[in-house]
């Protein structure tokens, strides 16, 4: 990667991380300072782990674990490292996600309030659903020796698209989600009235659009993809003179499913090139 557009990298990851831990902060003030705080008991406690655990883990998580493959300290690590911590943080996202499910419906049977009513549960549901598919789909197609290399290349395509769509489903449904916990949970002064829990929590919600909106830029920039195992060998081959015998046809065809697990020393990089 270029020096200019490392050092944009650079300001985009950073200013993604701290949007990030900053819509943290607010979901955590929100919960302990604004409303009841976090216990399990079956109450309005229990709810807040609802809020807490989808923007920590499905909302932030998520987000770095789709950006891990395009970060350059980590693309002398071999590929296969990089898809256990990408799958690895999906899952815990996709845990955080569950108990935020399991955390809102004994809330709700607690309290005799009926479950799945609104435009809001009905997309959530969607997203978490889908959500384990893709999780599923990715271990079967990337994490399984024997999937075909063809069959890896075909789907990729497929794989990044839902990815980023529930992505961003997943910030939509939260959108919801506050402006709904807004309307129920404020009475006097309502949220109408604009009491200063309302514009903290509206706030939250700009934070997490601005976090999305980050986490796709740098998602969606090709100069700033994780360079294929055939590029990363081109460059080594030219730069350091090394012979091409090491790594065959099978290693080009392979890159193509973005997915080659090659040798160690086809991905050790030659710096200078890259400036
Ligand atoms: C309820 C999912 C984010 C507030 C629900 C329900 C689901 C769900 C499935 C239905 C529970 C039931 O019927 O018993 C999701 C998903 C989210 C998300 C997948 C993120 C992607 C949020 C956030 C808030 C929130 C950030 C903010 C406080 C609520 C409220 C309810 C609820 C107030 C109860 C009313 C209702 O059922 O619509 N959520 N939620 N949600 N959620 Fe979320
Ligand atoms: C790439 C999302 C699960 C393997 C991607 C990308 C996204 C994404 C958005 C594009 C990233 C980029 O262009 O830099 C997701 C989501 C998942 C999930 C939301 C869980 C619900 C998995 C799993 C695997 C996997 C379980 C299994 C190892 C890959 C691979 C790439 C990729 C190999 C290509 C990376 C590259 O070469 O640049 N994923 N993924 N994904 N994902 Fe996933």
């Amino acid at each position: 990667m270029a020096m200019e557009s490392l050092r944009q990298f650079v300001v985009a990851l950073s200013a993604a991380a701290a949007v990030g831990f900053v819509s943290i902060i607010f979901v955590l003030r929100w919960v302990l300072h604004y409303k009841e705080g976090l216990a399990w008991d079956g109450g309005l406690a229990e709810f807040n782990w609802h809020p807490v655990l989808i923007v920590t883990g499905f909302i932030f998580l998520q987000g770095i674990a789709i950006i891990v493959y395009r970060l350059p300290w980590t693309w002398q690590c071999s590929k296969l490292l990089m898809k256990f911590i990408h799958a690895g943080l999906n899952l815990v996202a996709f845990i955080f996600a569950v108990i935020a499910m399991v955390a809102v419906f004994d809330f709700h049977n607690a309290a005799k309030i009926p479950n799945m009513y609104s435009l809001h549960s009905w997309l959530g549901l969607m997203v978490v659903t889908l959500y384990c598919l893709q999780l599923v789909l990715g271990v079967g197609m990337y994490l399984i020796p024997v999937t075909p290399v063809s069959w890896r290349a075909a789907f990729m395509p497929l794989h990044v698209y839902s990815g980023l769509l529930l992505f961003s489903s997943a910030i939509a449904v939260a959108l919801m989600g506050i402006t709904e916990k807004l309307i129920f949970g404020l009475s006097n002064p309502k949220y109408k009235d604009s009491p200063p829990e309302a514009i903290f929590v509206n706030i939250l919600g700009v934070l997490l659009v601005v976090f999305g909106a980050l986490i796709l830029w740098i998602a969606t920039q090709t100069s700033w993809k994780r360079p294929t195992d055939q590029t990363l060998h081109t460059l080594h081959s030219n730069g350091g003179g090394e012979d091409n015998t090491k790594v065959g046809p099978a290693l080009s065809q392979l890159s193509d499913g973005d997915d080659a697990e090659a040798s160690g020393d086809v991905r050790r990089r030659n710096n200078k090139l890259d400036d």
